[in-house]
């Protein structure tokens, strides 16, 4: 047995002389790809090469996975388009000699396999994978704001044929090894204690490389693809604007000139790479990227294993907790004041369970995790009780008399409120530093964002089992103060007004929702309103207005009043068909759209500052990273306080100036402009 080891590889000659090669990057517990790795892995390759082994095998010691792609960190310090080819050509030389050596090259992938990682197996002969839907494979780039550069869409559109290869390149979703197999893109999946051997077998046997069908490899054709070219341009549109994310758009380009030409591919790959890297949409989705992992950190107190959730209140929220946190694993009993109150729930979560686990027996395993309570038995036994009842502190506050003897000593109790103070709540219980909040938001499925409440008498161990109990349940968590209205709704809410108010003076809800969705937002503010229900969004406004002394458009309450709801209801500000909107046209009015982008932005801007200065979240990454994982404020920008930065606070200080004159005080610039405007070097005004 030969052994050669640099830092990251150790590469070991069995007695078949087949080499594996071991990949454990030395410094992270994550393989990922950067300038050094690939030097060693060259060097490595070049010995390999030297030995005339009969096989290669690539795999990783990592026990998380085999390669998660590159290093995210070395695009932070990628600063010119010319340095950034470097590296890209880097890459894609190693790969092309590594696909070049005259033996058979396997990859043997366990766990994710992302991006380079993909792209390093795509360079490999054949990829065997573990057999379970925890090992995945993809090309997320698009989700960065770049594609593939290290010659990944130049193997795979001829592998899999333009449209399976294109469909994953541009959505970024990733796949498990059976799924990669049905496509050719794996060659053999099987469980962890044979793959070796499967390894071994593809060395030896060394069967001719997955070759796509005719028809896969008809849609690389030079006459199909102009045509096929715009099909793949309409469905990226319907999610990603061409001018704020123009990554997808230079994929199905570069795919269109360059499908049948490898080379050719190749090096467009590494020049839109270079390019689009070095561009803000890049930057900020990278940013993103971050701002994510910050909020995933924040959930890691290892002491705690919560098993055991008792949910109370199984309505919209209480119901849809329970399900997700069944879904995620736990033991969960649901209560409510009878039986019928829960059934709701449980049809719900039945649903939820199919739509993600889709097997019968896994389906069945989630609903027996599931238990209906009505008499509240499971609540001597729960490790965290959520509270989701009636918004009312003083029916809560008996609840918390009633419950609080029979939970467990070191048990925590969450609320879900989404507007009582904490300190409202907490002087009913005899250990008010179990009280925490756990704000989730509607539809809880989807929604990524719990914010963390923080009551001035939640203990510091208390909050940060709330947080690990969050990442438990794969959500994010962002730890917010006790304020009115808590971060996100108290940032949205005037931008919804600011709608509702353009609404009432006869702009069109079409144009308004499309100025929100051309500035960047997922959903218009007039159809997030109707999708929220307008009652939950006047009852949030009025605890809100209470608190910040502002005015809640009339129209708002008509609606309510006249039974106008929203979605929920068939007719709100649209009227809706089959839970859609029916969108009139917008008419010949003469709109200046600017102006009515910049009260909604500037609103929530201004909100943004307000809460930087009072502190509901410990910095501004913070609030950027509530915004977006909680509303979807357009990721490309950064976050709101990131955009106020590109733009310049002085320059939107005196926007908010001159709307404050032309429309009214509720465009009064926060008092914590002029410390921004400082920290700037601007000037205050
Ligand atoms: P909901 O009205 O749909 O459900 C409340 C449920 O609690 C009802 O089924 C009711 O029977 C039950 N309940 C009331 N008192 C109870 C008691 N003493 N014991 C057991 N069950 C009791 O209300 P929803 O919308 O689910 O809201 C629940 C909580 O979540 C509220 O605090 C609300 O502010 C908060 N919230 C609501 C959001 C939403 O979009 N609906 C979003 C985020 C938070």
């Amino acid at each position: 047995m030969e052994n050669t080891t640099n830092i990251h590889f150790r590469a070991v000659t069995d007695a078949d002389n087949i080499v594996w090669l071991h990949f454990d990057k030395a410094d992270g517990a994550t393989n990922v790809l950067n300038a050094e790795v690939f030097a060693q892995l060259d060097q490595q390759l070049q010995n390999i090469a030297s030995q005339r082994p009969r096989g290669l095998v690539i795999l990783s010691d990592k026990s998380n996975g085999f390669i998660a792609g590159a290093d995210i960190t070395a695009f932070t310090r990628v600063k010119s388009k010319k340095q950034a080819l470097e590296f890209l050509r880097m890459g894609q030389d190693v790969f092309n000699r590594l696909e070049a050596l005259p033996f058979p090259t396997v990859a043997l992938i366990h766990g994710f396999c992302l991006g380079g990682g993909t792209e390093l197996s795509l360079a490999c002969r054949y990829r065997v994978t573990r057999d379970d839907p925890g090992t995945r494979l993809g090309l997320p780039e698009v989700k960065l704001g770049i594609h593939p550069g290290w010659g990944g869409s130049a193997r795979m559109v001829p592998l899999l044929g333009g449209l399976k290869a294109m469909d994953l390149i541009l959505s970024g979703r990733t796949i498990d090894g059976r799924t990669g197999k049905r496509m050719g893109l794996v060659d053999m999946v099987v469980p962890e204690r044979h793959l070796r051997d499967g390894a071994r077998k593809l060395v030896f046997d060394a069967p001719p490389p997955h070759q796509p069908a005719w028809y896969d490899r008809l849609s690389n054709h030079a006459l199909v693809r102009p045509q096929l070219a715009r099909v793949f341009a309409k469905q990226v549109a319907k999610r990603a604007p061409k001018n704020h994310y123009p990554s997808p758009y230079a994929m199905i380009d570069i795919w269109r000139k360059h499908a049948t030409d490898k080379t050719g591919m190749q090096s467009a790959e590494a020049e839109s790479v270079a390019q689009l890297i070095t561009g803000a949409t890049a930057r900020n989705l990278v940013r993103v990227f971050f701002l994510q992992e910050r909020l995933k950190s924040l959930g890691k107190d290892k002491s705690w294993s919560p098993k055991y959730v008792h949910v109370i209140g199984a309505g919209t929220m209480g119901g849809d907790i329970a399900a997700w946190c069944a879904f995620r694993g736990f033991h969960v009993s649901l209560q409510d004041q009878s039986p019928e109150r829960i059934a709701p729930a449980m049809k719900r979560a039945h649903a939820l369970f199919k739509r993600k686990l889709k097997r019968p027996i896994k389906i069945n395993e989630a609903m027996d995790r599931l238990m209906p309570d009505h008499r509240g038995i499971g609540v001597t036994r729960a490790d965290i009780v959520i509270e989701a009842i009636f918004e009312d502190a003083e029916v809560k506050r008996s609840l918390y008399k009633d419950i609080e003897p029979k939970m467990k000593p070191d048990a925590i109790l969450a609320t879900n409120t989404s507007s009582i103070p904490l300190e409202e709540l907490s002087d009913a219980l005899s250990k008010p530093e179990r009280l925490v909040g756990l704000h989730f938001f509607n539809p809880v499925a989807m929604m990524q964002l719990v914010e963390v409440v923080n009551g001035q008498s939640t203990s510091p161990a208390v909050l940060a089992q709330a947080m690990t109990f969050t990442r438990k349940i794969d959500r994010l968590p962002l730890p917010v103060s006790s304020t009115p209205g808590f971060l996100v709704n108290r940032i949205l809410m005037p931008y919804l007004m600011e709608a509702v108010t353009l609404e009432a003076e006869g702009v069109p809800a079409v144009l308004i929702d499309k100025a929100a969705t051309s500035f960047g937002m997922p959903m218009g503010p007039v159809q997030l309103a109707d999708t929220v229900g307008l009652d939950i969004c006047l009852h949030v406004a009025e605890i809100l207005a209470g608190h910040f002394n502002a005015e809640i458009p009339k129209r708002l309450q008509q609606l309510v009043k006249d039974g106008n709801l929203g979605r929920k209801s068939g007719r709100g500000f649209y009227a809706y068909k089959k839970g859609k909107p029916v969108k009139p046209k917008a008419g010949s009015g003469n709109w200046n759209m600017e102006e009515i982008t910049n009260r909604l932005v500037l609103r929530l801007v201004n909100e943004s500052v307000s809460c930087v200065r009072e502190q509901v979240v410990a910095d501004q990454d913070l609030l950027d990273a509530g915004m977006i994982f909680g509303t979807g404020f357009a990721p490309f920008r950064g976050g709101p306080m990131h955009y106020l930065d590109a733009i310049g606070a002085t320059a939107l200080k005196q926007q908010l100036k001159t709307l404050r004159t032309l429309r009214g005080d509720r465009f009064k610039p926060d008092s914590g402009w002029d410390a921004l405007i400082n920290s700037s070097g601007g000037e205050t005004a």
